[in-house]
């Protein structure tokens, strides 16, 4: 059997469905969790000891309740099924719960989740575009907002935040991360599952988050998604492990496990994973559930000989609940144990664990959500707010020759903007979106027609069609978009060129369809797809005034645009005011800010290319690598211009010398030394010149966003401690703090010049 893994096919959902309402959710201070929880313990042992075999196998048991899949009513009577995903609509989960409360035997609620991935009916920019804005507070915020609307719907559970930290472009999920860095990784991790969850499991208004996959999911070899992953330990502890480490201490109470096989062995069934790692070592105390099918997938993946096997080891490995699309392989867990291949002990267990993350969300007491209020929730205009908030900050300027940038409203008479993306709302929200308020979302050329009303024609022209794949079996679910006949072709692309010979200015919007990034949607090439190129060289020789404004979940081969082009802004997939955020970027109503979360490379024969490798013999010559090109990016992780210039001083120490135990104060000051307000990320890079391992030549460890008025200055001040300097030696298989000299840099990216030495003793 094919593995099924179904997201993307889900995606098409997207902009098909319609949100109405749900529960009243207020905030609530912290609560007192140790007590919640040994509480919520107790009161799960007392319902188990009630359960038959086969209720304890339903509790772990959860299905896609997508609408145009069929009703799962029986099974919930029938207490085969402890939770649903994939049900937004707050009438039919008020329905499924009702089933489940009042038909079952024992009248267990549903556990209702969802992918509620970077928003629900408010769609904030992409998870890596969220990463770019360098700002966590804004990150918190926005997952605050998407955990309202969903948890007002009545679902009480974000498969989010993805963390899997991704060094490869070609990944489609990279998308769906932080990009390469881990501890960038880690601070978006742990500002999302705040975001989401709130001060504690079961704080009103918020839902459970799930961070995933668990791990190494994005260490896809070629990007090719779901491929087996081979990482050392090492790479496992300093790169892959540190955002979940800063999940779980954020208080996350899920944790999906990974598809993929790692070291030889499906993440799903790893006991090492699951149970050493995440629960010995990182004190994980929630429940883990698998990706889609992942459990019966280890039979695919020829590693279990039949589903029967497929259960036991994964629940023996320590997952507790199995996602899957049609009948669940846990339902075999009572035979199991009846013909003794699994514990009863190992089943009450991970029973335990679902029951309490419905107790402590409160669901045996308010097990329904209020439509009214959900329909008030979802239609909450500071969201829509947030949005626009988010984009704005997550917006980078990538190139801004001679100042090309901002646009000069009052001098625009005749604007075309021009692009497949530049008017297409499905590609202004990116991949993981399914209900949407398609009529509420802002393209880029609804953005720029509202900002230039009354003063300019703006004419938009889409110019050339982008292919939208559509899962295969899921056609019927897929974005309407019936291919341009020839004709129609030839006639687009002329009138756009038509459009930019009258225009005395053109904002080119070119990058990806949403279907083109995301699950299951691996790029062998980073060129900008189709026949955008085309359209770019015909724009182009038009000889008029240009702008590229790209949309996109990865960074694209650019190097042959970038020295015809002024000015590049790279906008991620924006989200539902996504057009409004480019717009008043364009015309310098805000000023941009946000810096890439990953380096951008000028080739994919570059890639894998991030900036945290360790030094080679020859460190002159790293520069000059390739014999047909040069080894380093385009930009550089942490890349991101502004409107105006900044001035970052050499940075001091209040000691030259990190004692045992000790911690020493590093600050620089920065100055705005240009002529607008605008944000610079102060960046701080750190490498160890000698020790027990080889160390990367430099790794991020704080950053801070400030915004600066012209000629404002500000000191910024990091704390180093022994921490912050150590890593997981591979030899000793332990943390370790090596003594002697380190390299600090700060500055701008992650070529930061800046430096001051430290003496760790
Ligand atoms: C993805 C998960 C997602 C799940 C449920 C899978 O295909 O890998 O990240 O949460 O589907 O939608």
């Amino acid at each position: 059997m094919k593995a099924r893994p179904l997201l993307p096919a889900l995606a098409a959902l997207a902009l098909c469905c319609t949100v109405p309402a749900s529960i009243a959710a207020k905030e609530t201070g912290p609560v007192n969790q140790t007590k919640q929880a040994e509480a919520a313990h107790t009161r799960a042992r007392a319902l188990i000891a009630q359960m038959t075999l086969a209720e304890k196998a339903g509790q772990l048991s959860q299905a896609f309740a997508a609408p145009f899949l069929p009703p799962l009513d029986d099974a919930v009577a029938a207490g085969r099924l402890g939770s649903l995903l994939f049900v937004s609509d707050p009438a039919r989960i008020n329905q499924y719960q009702r089933v489940a409360v009042e038909k079952s035997r024992l009248g267990i609620p549903l556990l209702f989740g969802f992918d509620v991935i970077h928003g629900l009916r408010t769609i904030f920019p992409v998870p890596l575009g969220l990463a770019a804005s360098f700002d966590p507070a804004v990150v918190e915020q926005a997952q605050a907002a998407a955990a309202a609307e969903a948890r007002a719907s009545g679902i009480h559970w974000a498969f989010a935040p993805m963390v899997d930290i991704a060094r490869d472009p070609r990944w489609g999920r990279i998308v769906e991360g932080a990009g390469e860095d881990p501890h960038l990784g880690s601070e978006m991790a742990a500002a999302q599952v705040r975001g989401l969850q709130g001060p504690a499991i079961g704080t009103s208004g918020r839902v459970i988050a799930g961070p995933k996959h668990f791990l190494g999911y994005g260490a896809a070899p070629g990007g090719r998604d779901y491929e087996p992953v081979s990482l050392s330990d090492a790479e496992i502890r300093n790169v892959y492990l540190p955002p979940f480490t800063a999940a779980i201490r954020a208080g996350a109470g899920n944790i999906m496990s990974a598809y993929m096989d790692i070291n030889q062995q499906p993440a799903v069934a790893s006991n090492w994973l699951l149970d050493d790692l995440l629960r010995g070592e990182l004190g994980f105390d929630g429940f883990v559930v698998s990706d889609a099918n992942g459990v019966q997938n280890q039979v695919a993946q020829h590693f279990a000989a039949d589903e029967a096997e497929a259960a036991q080891r994964a629940l023996m490995a320590g997952n507790d609940m199995e996602m899957a699309l049609g009948p669940n392989a846990f339902a075999r867990l009572p035979a199991l144990v009846e013909q003794g291949r699994l514990p009863v002990a190992v089943l009450d267990r991970a029973v335990e664990r679902v029951l309490v993350a419905k107790i402590r969300m409160g669901l045996f007491e308010h097990p329904y959500v209020d439509e009214a209020v959900a329909a008030r929730v979802l239609a909450d205009p500071a969201h829509r707010d947030l949005a626009q908030q988010a984009a704005e900050r997550s917006l980078v300027l990538l190139h801004n020759q001679g100042g090309a940038l901002p646009l000069k409203p009052g001098a625009v008479r005749r604007m075309a903007v021009i692009g497949p993306l530049a008017d297409s709302v499905a590609d202004t929200l990116g991949p993981w979106v399914f209900v949407p308020d398609k009529a509420e979302t802002v393209t880029v050329a609804r953005g720029i027609s509202e900002r230039l009303a009354g003063q300019a024609v703006v004419t938009v022209e889409p110019g050339v069609q982008l292919r939208r794949a559509i899962p295969s079996g899921l056609e019927a679910f897929g974005p309407t978009q019936t291919a341009w006949t020839e004709e129609d072709r030839q006639a687009r692309f002329a009138a756009a060129v038509a459009a930019a010979r009258t225009a005395d200015q053109i904002v080119l919007v070119l990058g990806e369809a949403q279907s083109q990034s995301g699950e299951r949607a691996s790029a062998s090439d980073l060129k900008l797809p189709g026949e955008q190129l085309r359209l770019l060289d015909a724009v182009l020789a038009t000889g008029k005034p240009i702008v590229l404004v790209l949309i996109a979940g990865r960074p694209l081969d650019i190097s042959a645009i970038l020295p015809r082009v002024p000015a590049i802004l790279m906008a991620w997939y924006p989200g539902t005011r996504g057009g409004m955020a480019v717009a008043r970027a364009l015309f310098g109503d805000v000023n941009p800010g946000g810096k890439l979360p990953v380096t951008w490379p000028r080739s994919v024969g570059q890639v894998p290319i991030h900036y945290a490798r360790s030094l080679t013999h020859t460190p002159d010559r790293a520069d000059s690598l390739y014999h047909d090109a040069p080894s380093t990016p385009l930009f550089p992780f942490g890349h991101g211009l502004s409107y105006t210039s900044f001035r970052i001083d050499p940075p001091t120490l209040d000691q030259p010398v990190l004692k045992p135990g000790g911690a020493v104060t590093l600050s620089t000051r920065i100055t705005n030394s240009g002529t607008s307000e605008g944000d610079e990320v102060v960046q701080l890079y750190i490498h160890q010149r000698a020790g027990r391992a080889m160390r990367p030549a430099r790794e991020l460890k704080a950053f801070q966003r400030v915004t600066l008025r012209p000629g404002e200055s500000r000191t910024i001040r990091f704390r180093i401690d022994g921490a912050m300097l150590s890593y997981w030696n591979a030899s000793e298989r332990r943390t370790l703090l090596d003594p002697g000299r380190f390299d600090l840099w700060v500055g701008p990216d992650a070529q930061a010049a800046q430096l001051v030495p430290l003496q760790v003793e």
